[in-house]
């Protein structure tokens, strides 16, 4: 029988992961932590820096797409507790292609803003969206990479939440090779409809909750993508997680400097041949 420590497991100190690169396994675990240290004791807010936008510019002359808007859906009419008892990590995609309310809603349902609150110039200060975020920060942006979507070209896109539209990153097909290689061969990611891209902005959580931003930051992005999952299911959408990705190959997809902003997370998505309700 386990004693003592050991009884949570503990990493053997032969275990391959120690020594990967420059930081240690514990030093790695340290970011997992909380103190009461990190709590907003010095940060960039409290110190009179500027909040950082909080959505990435664009260029005003850049294509967009509108989306349908939240106030027209007819889909997501599934019960809540079907979709939770559902819920599987699909990765056999048909070759059917989502319509375009179809990604609306699932955008919408990942990060789709659900309130804005304004100064009293009428900038706005906080946002809402549908997934939690501390300190309502929501440190991502969306990227799209889109093989099949009714009326819209295959190519690279980013989600506009405020606007709720695509903005046109680069119309171009045959992605798929590309997607697959920059996560290690796993091909469902590049066969998929859609492959959702979370590139995280640090700076937009560090400037309100410090060192322990980070920490956060990945926990939220979890509740991005299960909203995924779950929205997914109602509109009989197979969606699988993927965290098996080459980090400078994907951050160069979408020109992202890897430093201030980069992906933290994949999420591929398609529609599956299988019925909802096994
Ligand atoms: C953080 C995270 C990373 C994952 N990364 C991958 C991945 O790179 N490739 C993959 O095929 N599945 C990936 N998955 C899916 C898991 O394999 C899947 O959730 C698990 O097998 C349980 O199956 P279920 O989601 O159907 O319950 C990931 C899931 C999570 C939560």
């Amino acid at each position: 029988m386990l004693t003592g420590l050991s009884a949570v497991g503990a990493l053997p100190a032969s275990d391959p992961v120690r020594g990967v690169d420059e930081m240690s396994v514990e030093q790695r675990r340290v970011f997992l932590r909380g103190t009461l240290a990190d709590w907003r004791e010095d940060t960039s807010e409290k110190r009179g820096h500027e909040a950082p936008p909080i959505q990435k510019p664009y260029p005003p002359d850049a294509k967009r797409i509108d989306l349908v808007s939240p106030a027209k859906f007819t889909v997501g009419g599934m019960r809540v507790i079907d979709a939770i008892r559902d819920r599987r990590s699909r990765r056999d995609y048909s070759g059917e292609a989502f319509s375009l309310e179809e990604l609306s809603y699932l955008l919408w349902a990942t990060q789709g803003i659900s309130r804005l609150d304004q100064d009293e110039h009428g900038k706005v200060v906080t946002q809402f969206r549908m997934v939690p975020s501390g300190g309502a920060r929501h440190p991502f942006e969306t990227y799209l990479v889109i093989n099949r979507v009714a009326g819209v070209a295959p190519g690279l896109y980013r989600y506009l939440p405020l606007e709720h539209q695509l903005l046109v990153i680069r119309e171009e097909g045959g992605l798929s090779k590309r997607v697959t290689g920059s996560c290690y061969g796993q091909s469902f990611a590049g066969n998929s409809a859609v492959t959702f891209v979370w590139a995280a902005i640090p700076y937009r959580t560090e400037w309100h909750y410090g060192c322990i931003a980070q920490k956060l930051i990945s926990i939220e992005i979890g509740h991005v993508c299960q909203n995924l999952y779950l929205a997914a299911e109602t509109i009989r959408g197979g969606v699988c997680a993927v965290s098996g990705y080459n980090q400078a190959r994907l951050d160069a997809l979408f020109g992202l400097d890897g430093k201030d902003e980069f992906v933290v997370y994949l999420a591929a998505a398609g529609k599956v041949n299988e019925a909802p309700h096994p």
